[in-house]
């Protein structure tokens, strides 16, 4: 073997940059979070050849001083934290003190910066050779920093390699923009490309603003069919927007999640995040959601990963209790309700006049006949009932306003069945179209689960007790969750040091694999001290029954009996989607349908 010697701090650092410099997207998270953690409030983002040419970001921050500026590039150089008390409740993004030096060790990166609110006097850095030892000269510049980082990877071409098209290094980089725009509302961003403007993104104060920047991000449709959450305890807050079941996605690409302003994926969020949806969503697809979680900073540890984005809950059962119990009852809130009073503005946005919010209608607002966001589309319901007037005024014969009194119920009144199939109601805003079995299964789902917890699950003693080989550390969690097992109508005894013995399981569970569940009941707890699997299976069991005995399509209904589900639906949690997470109803509104007919043009 050679002898030992140091390495250069141009190689040491170059090592580093692997962990934290995978691509520009990586590049220009680092610098960005660099800005945000220096209080900027207007970041300027300039790219080309989607970053690997040229990475420029300008921040109207704090500014670096000129003496901190050698530092700023140094490794191991931090102005962020002192001490191991500091990192453990750490509320800045950066903390590490090596983002820039590594950045630096593989591209030409330029710093410059003025830390003075008076004068334009600023200076500039560049690190160059093996020392990576920094030059400096004055430059002008107001107060805040501009990071320049030119030619990422040329001095180290096997990473070069490994950059896509310059459309797919773009595309991350462009996510990585979008998430940090969420994080901060009150930050305004600008992104150009090749310069074309991409997104010009004005700092968002109200809630209004926000739901606009959201919109902006994530889709008019998703702010469309979303609905706003606010949770807050005494230990943690979590609010955001989580889109209704009917709203859901193919793939999994279109989560947010932050803990104190931090972009966060994790498995435990997830598996809440699925759990609470598990009863409404069709299945394989995904759940759409933007979710801010805070709490104290001492509760989360964030320097699990080089590149952050995990972190470690001190308390996860109690943060996996929080999401799943939050979003569980904003979804089963989820039934047709009255719509909200809602003002059109310039823009065509539906603004609550009350709470300033997009108005979504709770329950109003999906379904793709209802857009409520989109311009000058929005349904204003006081207009439709003037409009309905008129055209009664108008012609006298058609039916007056006065048949579909203002307080008439959410879904109206039924009018007429088509086909077998779809009951048509009218109520203050227009037409309502419900699929009957659908609506109809979903409330005889509820009702039998509604039953099971008001009599208790009832069980029944295996003839045969069933014998598990399981571990040690399964065993103690089956001790530990003796009464979780017991409230689901289960009796599993220790045999031993390794083994577990079912005796009694519920009645609805006679022809299930009860073993395979009791394991991953286990395997659950192990990973995220909760588990819902026995319901869940006892649920679908249901949700078959409920098929089942739900009107099929073809029967005819009376008047008397339409009315009475449509009244059903409104009083039924998640009567919203049907038990696979279809919507179970529609609706046309006055201005849609004039729009049909071009009326009014
Ligand atoms: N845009 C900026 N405005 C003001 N100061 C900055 C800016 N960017 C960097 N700095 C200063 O340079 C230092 C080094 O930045 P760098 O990103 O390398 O490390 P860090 O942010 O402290 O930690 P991490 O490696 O976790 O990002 C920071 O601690 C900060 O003092
Ligand atoms: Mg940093």
């Amino acid at each position: 073997m050679a002898i030992i010697h140091r390495l250069s701090p141009r190689l040491a650092n170059q090592i580093a940059a692997g962990e934290v410099v995978e691509r520009p997207a990586s590049v220009a998270k680092e610098v960005l979070e660099n800005s945000l953690d220096a209080g900027a409030t207007r970041i300027d983002i300039d790219i080309e050849a989607g970053g690997s040419r040229l990475i420029r970001i300008r921040d109207n921050g704090v500014g670096i001083g000129s003496d901190d500026m050698p530092l700023a590039l140094a490794r191991h150089a931090t102005s962020k934290i002192a001490s191991l008390e500091d990192l453990e409740r750490v509320g800045s993004l950066g903390f590490r003190g090596e983002a820039l030096a590594s950045i630096g060790s593989v591209s030409r990166l330029t710093l410059t910066s003025n830390n003075r609110e008076e004068g334009s006097e600023g200076c500039s850095a560049l690190t160059e050779g093996r020392e990576m030892d920094v030059q400096l000269r004055p430059a002008p510049h107001p107060r805040g920093t501009t990071v320049e980082v030119r030619d990422l990877f040329f001095n180290t071409p096997a990473r070069r390699k490994f950059l896509r098209t310059e459309k797919t290094e773009f595309n991350h980089l462009e996510e990585v923009v979008k998430r940090l725009a969420l994080s901060r509302f009150g930050v305004g961003f600008s992104l150009r490309h090749n310069g074309r403007v991409i997104h010009n993104l004005k700092g968002a104060e109200t809630t209004a603003e926000q739901q606009r920047r959201v919109a902006a991000i994530c889709g008019p449709a998703f702010m469309e069919q979303a609905i706003h959450i606010d949770s807050d305890r005494s230990d943690m807050r979590l609010w955001g927007w989580v889109a209704l079941p009917t709203f859901s996605r193919s793939q999994a690409d279109l989560q947010y999640f932050f803990v104190n302003g931090r972009v966060i994926r994790d498995k435990l969020v997830a598996h809440a995040v699925k759990q609470a949806y598990r009863d409404v969503l069709y299945h394989g697809r995904h759940p759409a959601f933007v979710l801010y979680l805070e709490l104290d900073p001492a509760q989360v540890d964030v320097n699990v990963h080089p590149g952050k984005h995990e972190v470690r809950f001190r308390d996860s059962r109690a943060v996996h209790q929080c999401i799943f119990s939050t979003l569980h009852r904003a979804l089963a809130d989820v039934r047709p309700a009255p719509a909200a009073e809602a003002l059109a503005t310039p823009e065509g946005l539906a603004i609550n006049a009350a709470t300033g919010e997009i108005a979504r209608q709770p329950g109003l607002g999906w379904g793709a006949a209802t857009a409520p966001y989109g311009p000058a589309q929005a349904p204003i319901p006081g207009r439709a009932l003037e409009q309905v007037q008129s055209y009664g005024r108008v012609h006298p014969s058609m039916p007056a306003a006065a048949e579909t009194p203002e307080d008439a119920p959410p879904l109206g009144y039924a009018i007429a069945q088509l086909k077998g199939i779809y009951i048509l109601a009218e109520n203050t805003s227009g037409l309502i179209l419900v699929d009957m079995h659908a609506a109809h299964e979903r409330i005889t789902y509820e009702r039998l689960k509604a039953a099971r917890d008001v009599d208790g699950i009832r069980s029944q003693p295996l003839l045969v007790p069933q014998a598990m080989a399981v571990s040690q550390r399964e065993v103690t969690l089956a001790r530990e969750h003796e009464h979780l097992f017991r409230g689901l109508g289960l009796t599993v005894d220790i045999a031993g040091e390794e083994s577990l013995l079912i005796r009694e399981i519920p009645v609805t569970l006679r022809d299930s694999d009860v073993e395979a569940l009791v394991r991953d009941v286990l395997s659950d707890l192990v990973e995220y001290g909760s588990s819902d699997r026995i319901e869940a299976h006892m649920d679908e069991i249901l949700s078959t029954m409920a098929c089942h005995g739900s009107v099929r399509a073809n029967r005819r209904l009376s008047s008397p009996e339409m009315n009475a589900l449509l009244r059903d639906m409104e009083a039924t949690e998640r009567s919203g989607q049907c038990n696979h997470g279809r919507p179970t109803w529609t609706q046309m509104s006055l201005e849609e349908l004039d729009k049909l007919f071009l009326r009014g043009r």
